[in-house]
């Protein structure tokens, strides 16, 4: 078997299509513009390109996208000042702090000070505790991201075993807890593998819905997958040879798989799409 491919670079321009669409109604309507302010320390060059594709993708979808820098060396005072001048600032809606940020700097107390009504990354702890009692507000977007893939394919998640590799808060755990809500794209048996996890590959093996978010290049080969299981690949790692690499050894995967995830052009393009729809949202909060 060969697996059929999900799409996340088509299907985010679809998604981007129709963001660009809401947000002319609601500027045709309140006469405002939806402000996204990403803020990012230090020169990370991963980090660089996520937020250059953030800003191309918050400008097509006509909303103002405002780009912060400061030095890698920033002390967190600094830092925390710019957070209270941009939760200030009415043209402001959307917040980003791109993570990870230097030692120097405690990045939940830099979460913390985000308005919660402006955290588009759905990080502050009021949004993560939302999201655990099953009232949604901001959504981290890779797990939005990976949910609207799994709806693309029309597969019912209802009932599935879902297995995630992978316990951070930016991914694993709000992934978990968005296939354990009510609802369509939700209705899982939720299982959390982690470092801690004894035998991880049986544990994955159970899986009708796979998703690796552990961060290792390419550990998840295909005796760690059940034949015909849906396998959503978060990683995103350079390799010796200059190209990029997921969590998952992707030739073997698709030959055990239904449906898989590619890399890059699954997950990542996904997670901008779900930044544009925060963005949104938080627009619209401000805006009712
Ligand atoms: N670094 C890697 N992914 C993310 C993300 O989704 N949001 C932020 N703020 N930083 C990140």
């Amino acid at each position: 078997m060969s697996a059929r491919i999900l799409d996340g670079k088509a299907l985010s321009e679809t998604i981007q299509v129709e963001v660009a669409r809401k947000v002319a109604d609601f500027t045709a309507r309140t006469g405002i513009v939806p402000g996204l302010s990403v803020v990012l320390v230090g020169e990370n060059p991963a980090s660089e390109v996520y937020v250059r594709g953030k800003r191309t993708a918050t400008e097509t979808a006509g909303m103002r996208g405002s780009l912060h820098r400061l030095p890698a060396d920033v002390p967190e005072s600094a830092l925390l000042d710019l957070v209270d001048q941009l939760n200030a600032d009415a043209a402001v809606h959307g917040i980003l702090v791109q993570l990870p940020l230097p030692k120097q700097i405690d990045e939940q107390k830099v979460i913390e000070r985000v308005n919660p009504l402006k955290d588009v990354d759905g990080f502050h702890p009021e949004n993560a505790g939302l999201l655990a009692i099953g009232r949604p507000r901001f959504v981290p977007c890779t797990p939005l991201g990976v949910r609207a893939m799994l709806t693309s394919t029309g597969i019912a998640t209802k009932g599935l075993r879902a297995v995630i590799l992978g316990r951070s808060n930016i991914v694993g755990k709000p992934m978990a807890l968005l296939l354990l809500q009510k609802g369509p794209g939700g209705d899982a048996t939720v299982t959390i593998a982690h470092t801690g996890t004894r035998d991880v590959m049986s544990v994955a093996r159970e899986a009708d819905l796979l998703i690796a978010a552990m961060g290792q290049p390419e550990l998840v080969r295909a005796d760690w997958i059940k034949p015909g299981a849906i396998v959503i690949d978060v990683g995103i790692h350079r390799k010796a040879n200059g190209k990029l690499c997921g969590d998952v050894l992707f030739n073997e995967a698709r030959e055990v798989a239904s449906w898989i995830t590619p890399v890059p052009g699954g997950v990542g393009r996904m997670t901008i799409a779900m930044l544009l729809e925060n963005t949104l949202l938080a627009a619209t909060l401000a805006h009712p």
